[in-house]
């Protein structure tokens, strides 16, 4: 069976397949946290049940916090169920022949972008149900775009949707195209978008108060606005170039380029692609490019001077600069302030294609022990990050696994002999043993 949709929403993907795959051992693991969030809270709870002098302000907090996990796990098991009993799956998983360059970004990232989306207090009565957030993010988009009429928007990595939605009731094209590949983001979307509305309790991280530890959020759409153009939302892996070329004359990138992690001239190079001559990309968000490679964070001028290279395609006919408030819920005692940069950038020709770079040229690390093999190999500092005894766990673990899969096992059975070691239930080592075999045929393939 060929995957094409889930929930009604177009999987355009080089493998919709491993995108299944990946996601839905993302979910059961996302699933699994939660599940061992629940019993840390309850086994909390219960050792201060016994204990004779506790408070009950935090007897309450506790019960309550557990309320929420047990519900969020409902309401997400619920949620994934598409995706983790994809019919296609049980036909589907004997053919996979392996796949594609899918970042691996947790499902939770950007869960509470949800609650900023679309359950958070609107800023005034008088002034239109939107929050502040939003609203600051729909007018610095606002001030970047031309004032010409526009046909075809594309938003990449749309999120949670709100933008997408903001635009949609803004402005009046034939076609605003919002891309995502985080399926619980966009799963919700959908939901909401249908008109119905998504009951999920906003934990905070950290509480501001007793009464905000944890507080059940109803989302749903504003009803002051009604949408002016259509909006599709599609699942669409940005990296994978599917989206057919000069197909749009806006592409957005809203908190985009600093997480896709592609190199600047990539991005760049990709998104001229997309446009028409004459069409513009308007950017907005940080600048932090995920990579370990320090040499790679560019500042905002050296992004400006790439942005104005003869050879980019674009001119720069806009820039701005703002710091916006990144997430503050009146539930918890912290939040971010960020500088966000904005610009327009119109396409005024194609890329040429010899100064398109390679991205596996422009990503690859610079390694000393490839040039020089009496150098000791400081892998440390090609991955500033590196956990080396986590790295040989993991490879430990991959090597059992394989041995378990010459000698003809099933993950259930590889999981049941694996769970000792991890302290969980086999149920929860499952997607453990999924993910890393997915891991292991991407990287093989
Ligand atoms: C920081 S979030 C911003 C979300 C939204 N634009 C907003 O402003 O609230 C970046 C989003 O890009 C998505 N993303 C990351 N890599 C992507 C890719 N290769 N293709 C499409 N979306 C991607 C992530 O899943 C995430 O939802």
């Amino acid at each position: 069976m060929f995957i094409q949709s889930i929930n009604g929403l177009k999987l355009d993907f080089e493998s919709p397949l491993a995108w299944l795959l990946n996601f839905r051992a993302s979910a059961l693991r996302t699933l699994a946290n939660l599940e061992a969030d629940a019993k840390r809270t309850a086994q909390s709870l219960h050792s201060h049940k016994n204990t004779p002098a506790s408070d009950t302000q935090t007897l309450t907090r506790l019960q309550n916090i557990l309320q929420a996990q047990n519900f969020n796990h409902q309401k997400l098991s619920k949620m994934f169920q598409p995706l983790i009993e994809h019919p296609a799956l049980p036909h589907a998983l004997g053919s996979f022949t392996g796949a594609p360059s899918l970042q691996t970004e947790s499902l939770e990232a950007n869960f509470v972008n949800l609650f900023r989306d679309w359950a958070w207090p609107y800023v005034s009565a008088t002034e239109g149900q939107a929050t502040e957030e939003t609203r600051a993010h729909l007018k610095a988009i606002l001030d970047l775009l031309p004032d010409r009429k526009m046909t075809r928007v594309l938003i990449l990595g749309a999120g949670s949707a709100r933008l997408a939605f903001d635009l949609a009731c803004e402005i009046k094209c034939d076609e605003i195209v919002a891309t995502e590949i985080n399926p619980l983001l966009f799963l919700a979307a959908k939901e909401i978008l249908d008109g119905k509305t998504l009951d999920l309790y906003e934990i905070a991280e950290l509480p501001a108060s007793l009464e905000t530890a944890s507080v059940k959020q109803s989302l749903k759409l504003p009803t002051d606005v009604q949408m002016k153009s259509k909006l599709t939302l599609l699942f669409n892996d940005f990296t994978e170039d599917r989206l057919q070329e000069a197909q749009f004359d806006i592409v957005i990138t809203p908190w985009f380029i600093d997480v896709v992690g592609l190199p600047f001239e990539i991005t760049r190079s990709k998104i001229n692609r997309l446009l028409t001559v004459g069409g513009s990309w308007v950017n907005l968000g940080p600048l932090m490019f995920m990579t370990n490679d320090r040499s790679e964070l560019l500042t905002n001028d050296e992004i400006q001077s790439r942005l104005s290279q003869s050879n980019s395609g674009f001119r720069v006919e806009r820039k701005s600069q703002n710091w916006l408030t990144q997430l503050k819920s009146s539930l918890s005692a912290t939040f971010r302030t960020d500088a966000v940069y904005g610009w327009r950038a119109d396409k005024i020709e194609n890329q040429k294609t010899e100064q398109v770079l390679d991205t596996n040229q422009t990503t690859a690390p610079r390694a000393e022990f490839i040039q020089d093999t009496g150098k000791p190999v400081v892998l440390e500092r090609l991955l500033p990050n590196l956990d080396l005894e986590e790295a040989a766990q993991s490879h430990a673990l991959l090597s059992e696994i394989l041995m378990a899969c010459h000698e003809g096992q099933s993950v259930r059975q590889m999981a049941t002999k694996l769970a000792p070691d991890f302290g969980l239930p086999a149920e929860a080592v499952e997607p453990i043993v999924q993910g890393v075999l997915v891991n292991f045929i991407r990287s093989q393939s």
